[in-house]
């Protein structure tokens, strides 16, 4: 079968891997969409340090069933699904505690083993997810990265009329920013760099910041009476945001790190507690945030239309990567391998 291979540094070509055959307890999945997210951009990069070439790469992707080899009353071949990409080892102390999301040895299909970027992928049945006839192939393979956004908004003590503050308006950071809206904040501030993703932001009704001319620190203390934001999400993943998101928190306010620093970050623990700060982290969605993110995707609640920037066939895989090495033109960016 057709796959999107990465095979080295900054190097994906199309390629031919074997059709899978489906294990037991294992569905065979024709893929129908499949996106590029920021860990296939670090595996690109050749900095992932689980990944090994030759794989296909791709965790975000929705397809219809093909094959089932088990029994599962939830399932038939011709099922449209979408794919919940972790697997937990489900004896560590976390998967224990009901908390396979952080897992001592989570695994992610398309990291470990061959995702979305090919035909056909072999899944285990329970990381499937029926789509609604009302959710389309090419938004239900959003479901993992709002999913993530449903997931982060749920780890904050965000409540009905906080102010919020989102340093950078990557997909991550405007999915957050309508999250949150829906979760009850009053205004939202977003900051990027890219007028491409500030003007995005500014038409989902968020209050977009351009970080190369204003600085956000002092615009969000303008506007709360030099009080700050209750909820800070750090998105950006730099040490300039890494100390923007202390500045921007009111005092016993929270931030939220959902960025995964490529280089460890300076965090300024001083200030933190001058004004009692509280710093919490986030990993991934349980299966009841991906169920989420499915049922708000399907109401209309979230739509992620405006984030979907290219798709294209996946023989333009190189061509997908490109676009995403520039956020200037580039949001989410979809394949269709079975085109
Ligand atoms: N916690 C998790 O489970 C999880 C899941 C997915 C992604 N992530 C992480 O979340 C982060 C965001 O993901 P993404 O896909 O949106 O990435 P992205 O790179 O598309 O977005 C980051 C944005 O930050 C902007 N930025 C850079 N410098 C800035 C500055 N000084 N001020 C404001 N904005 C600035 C960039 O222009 C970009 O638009 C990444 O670090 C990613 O690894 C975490
Ligand atoms: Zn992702
Ligand atoms: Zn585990």
């Amino acid at each position: 079968m057709k796959a999107g291979l990465y095979l080295s540094e900054k190097y994906v070509r199309i390629g031919q891997l074997d059709k899978p055959s489906p294990k037991r307890n294992e569905a065979l999945i024709k893929v129908s969409f499949a996106g590029i997210c920021g860990t296939d951009m670090m595996i690109y990069s050749g900095k992932h340090p689980r990944a090994k070439a030759p794989l296909a790469m791709g965790h975000e992707f929705s397809g219809v069933i093909e094959d089932i080899n088990g029994e599962d009353p939830r399932f038939q071949i011709g099922d449209r699904v979408v794919v919940e990409p972790t697997i937990s080892c489900g004896e560590c102390p976390a998967c224990l505690s009901g908390n396979p999301q952080v897992c001592e040895a989570l695994g992610l299909i398309g990291i470990d083993w061959h995702g979305g970027f090919a035909e056909y992928v072999a899944v285990p049945l329970h990381r499937l997810h029926k789509v609604p006839d009302s959710l389309s192939d090419a938004h239900a393979a959003l479901t993992e990265p709002v999913a993530v956004g449903i997931h982060t908004v749920r780890r904050s003590n965000l409540k009905v009329g906080d102010t919020v503050t989102i340093l950078g308006a990557g997909p991550i950071g405007l999915i957050i920013g309508l999250t949150a809206k829906i979760a009850g904040a009053k205004k939202i501030y977003i900051s990027d760099v890219s007028p491409f993703r500030l003007k995005k932001a500014a038409s989902l009704g968020l209050a977009a910041i351009d970080a190369k001319k204003d600085n956000i620190v002092e615009v969000v203390k303008a506007e709360t009476n030099g009080i700050g934001a209750d909820v800070v999400f750090e998105v950006a993943g730099n040490n300039v945001t890494a100390q923007q998101m202390i500045d921007v928190c009111r005092t016993q306010g929270q931030i939220i790190v959902v960025s995964v620093y490529k280089q460890k970050p300076i965090v300024d623990l001083a200030s933190m507690h001058f004004r009692e700060l509280s710093l919490t982290t986030t990993r991934c969605y349980h299966s009841t945030d991906f169920a989420a993110a499915i049922s708000m995707m399907a109401s209309g609640e979230i739509n992620v239309t405006p984030l979907i920037s290219h798709e294209l066939p996946l023989e333009e895989i190189e061509k997908g990567f490109e676009y995403m090495l520039n956020p200037e033109t580039s949001l989410k960016v979809l394949f269709q391998p079975n085109l």
